[in-house]
């Protein structure tokens, strides 16, 4: 059975995607893990990241996206969500990264959640609103040795959809003011949420993103979080770095992981979060 594991932060531009994406890649290429990507942001970073704008675009018009599986909770006399043509296989631009699927996210989302939101509960009896994701590919869900969920930023119904399959979650945050504040809430939501559904989702910790060295502010939030917040810190830390940023494009192959995501620092970096997250789950 594959181990889940869902990224959240509810304030965007933090890293979450950033962060999901290169340990995607990194459990395929250097751990020979199976890895299922889940893309549950409407804003399709993680899925662009991997398949490109132009792929983006035929599936979504086709409705071979997460859109369409949320789409048919509010229509069912009118569902056809595609597994099997939704699934996109081997992605991502490095050569040597094999293994590594994905399901698409779509920006119809966005209404889609809007939508579900003010559904009377009645009308979900025979499907509760936060199990779809959950249904859907509880088929193939064996056929990965990781699954990694990519959130929005909120806690809306898609997002404890992602949460309602983990085994366990990661908080990427920049280590300044803003970002960090919600942290505490974070935590305190999904241990509410894990309540409500009687099963345990471990939180593995916090990632630390654009790490500045030369930042007083950067040194002394890290240090708080060590102190204050009640989950532990990856040792892993995630320095500001323009090669993470050209990462995104997809334009642009690379024959190895260290092509795309550098040598030294980050590798290093996304080598010990793999290799901690394993260890987590040991
Ligand atoms: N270590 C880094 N150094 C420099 N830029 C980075 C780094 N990590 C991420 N970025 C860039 O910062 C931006 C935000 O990162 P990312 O998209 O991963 O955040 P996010 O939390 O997923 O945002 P959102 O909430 O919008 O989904 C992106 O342009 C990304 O390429
Ligand atoms: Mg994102």
């Amino acid at each position: 059975m594959a181990i889940v594991i869902s990224t959240i932060n509810l304030k965007g531009g933090v890293g979450k995607t950033t962060t999901t994406v290169g340990l995607a890649e990194m459990l395929t290429s250097e751990f020979g893990k199976k890895v299922l990507l889940v893309d549950l942001d409407p804003q399709t970073n993680a899925t662009t990241m991997l398949i490109g704008e132009h792929k983006w675009k035929e599936l979504n018009d086709e409705e071979y996206t997460l859109a369409r599986l949320f789409k048919d909770a509010l229509e069912p006399e009118n569902s056809r969500f595609n597994l099997e043509k939704s699934l996109q296989r081997n992605v991502s631009n490095i050569t040597v990264v094999e293994n590594l699927d994905l399901i698409p996210s779509s920006i119809d989302l966005i209404n889609i959640q809007d939508d579900l939101a003010k559904m009377p509960a009645g009308q979900f009896y025979a499907n509760n609103p936060v199990e779809i994701l959950k249904k859907a590919i509880r088929p193939i869900m064996d056929n990965y040795d990781y699954i990694l969920i990519d959130c929005p930023p909120n806690m809306g119904i898609i997002t404890l959809n992602g949460l309602r399959i983990a085994d366990g979650y990661i908080i990427p945050t920049i280590p300044d003011v803003l970002s960090t504040y919600g942290i505490p809430q974070i935590i305190q939501r999904v241990n509410a949420f894990s309540n409500d559904i009687g099963k345990e989702i471990k939180v593995l910790g916090i990632v630390i993103a654009k790490y500045r060295d030369n930042s007083n502010l950067h040194r002394n939030t890290l240090a708080r979080l060590k102190r204050e917040v009640d989950a532990p810190l990856f040792n892993a830390v995630f320095k500001e770095n323009n090669q993470m940023a050209n990462a995104a494009d997809y334009t642009v192959s690379y024959s190895t992981y260290r092509r795309k995501w550098g040598y030294g620092d980050q590798y290093n970096a996304f080598y010990r979060l793999a290799k901690e997250i394993q260890e987590r789950f040991v």
